[in-house]
């Protein structure tokens, strides 16, 4: 019989800096399938042979990928004895934070920029009981006052400048190198927002030792700082997971890329869109607008003859549920046909 999944901490053990005795706070998140999409990769590149893989975090215990480095945050907070933690976010690390902090019985504060955050978010956020305070301001805006408050006050930061954040989410890195067969894709795309997300993952490549991808990372064109190279004052995008002007993690990020030999770009919200529509149409696989932006980069890299996909691997990592955001899901689609309920008119619906 195979071990039960009992989280990412555990099964990684080895790999990360958490002794014997620690005691881990865990939702059992990770081991997300990593799903081959052949039909999205001859739609992005005709016959050359390029294997895509979706790496399908919106199967984590709280719909995004927050929750493998969320693990290790609160696991480690606990540990050192926090009473509160607090985080900036645009949805997905609130909720997270929110869960693994009613798991461990702790108080938990989120800050959200007011108006900007998605449904499912929220009531998740709202569900689990963390403090829910509603910024009028961007995400960048809360993420300055909850870094000034924890210097203040006793409150543990859980927002990815904390090291532990990445900790956890590298071993994202290491189960797709473990799904592949022992071996890393020769491309690892994926959204880009406060980049903590691009940073876990190539440390996780490099500590792993098993082979490196280069790294391919996609901004909202309204909120592409690292692209641009200058602070987006008011960053704008219909993702609003990565509606954000001033990463924290823009240092390491750009790190990433020159060590990998990768890029970054930027993708309008109708290539986004219309990579969420393909994820969903042509794949079955359903998530958040913000999540399809590494296959957005993808898609245009390829079309712009930048990235040659003959024969090659690529990953791309689909960050959030779509779920998360229902409202932008039933805007964009046409509206459910409405019909007496009579066969005949199932009849003439179907001859229409
Ligand atoms: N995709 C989703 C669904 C996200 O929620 C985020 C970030 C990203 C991509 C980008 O990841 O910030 O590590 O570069 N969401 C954060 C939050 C900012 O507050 O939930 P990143």
């Amino acid at each position: 019989m195979t071990r039960p999944w009992t989280g990412v901490i555990h099964h990684y053990h080895n790999y990360l800096p958490f002794s014997e005795e620690t005691k881990i706070v865990t939702l059992n998140e990770g081991n997300t399938p990593l799903i081959e999409a052949p039909r999205l990769a001859n739609l992005i590149a005709p016959d050359a042979g390029l294997r895509l893989f979706l790496k399908y975090e919106g199967l984590n215990p709280t719909g995004s990928f927050k929750d493998r480095g969320m693990t290790a945050a609160i696991t480690q907070a606990v540990a050192e004895g926090a009473q509160t933690v607090i985080c900036a976010s645009t949805g997905n690390t609130a909720a997270s934070a929110a869960a693994y902090a009613a798991r461990a019985g702790i108080r938990c504060l989120v800050l959200v920029p007011e108006g900007k955050i998605a449904l499912g978010k929220l009531a998740a956020s709202l569900a689990y009981g963390a403090e829910v305070i509603s910024v009028d301001g961007s995400f960048d805006d809360a993420l300055e006052m909850v870094r000034a408050i924890v210097e203040r006050q006793p409150i543990e930061l859980v927002n990815s400048i904390n090291p532990w954040r990445l900790e956890g989410q590298k071993t994202g890195a290491f189960e797709i190198c473990d799904q592949l067969g022992g071996r890393a894709p020769d491309w690892h795309c994926l959204p880009v927002g406060n980049a903590g997300n691009i940073t876990s993952y190539w440390m996780g490549y490099k500590q792993y030792e098993k082979g490196l991808p280069r790294i391919l990372g996609g901004q909202a064109a309204g909120s592409a700082p690292i692209v641009l190279g200058r602070v987006v004052e008011k960053p704008e995008t219909i993702a609003t997971a990565i509606r954000i002007g001033n990463p924290a993690r823009w240092r390491q990020a750009l790190e990433a890329l020159d060590e990998s030999d990768g890029q970054i770009t930027a993708v309008t919200d109708e290539d986004i869109l219309a990579s969420w529509q393909l994820l969903a149409k042509s794949e079955g696989i359903f998530v958040e607008p913000a999540s399809a932006t590494g296959v957005a980069a993808l898609k245009q890299q390829i079309a712009a003859g930048e990235l040659d996909p003959t024969n090659k691997t690529a990953v791309c990592v689909l960050t959030g549920h779509g779920l998360k955001d229902p409202d932008t899901a039933v805007k964009l689609a046409a509206p459910p046909v409405t019909l007496p309920a009579e066969l005949s008119a199932l009849e003439s619906y179907l001859a229409s």
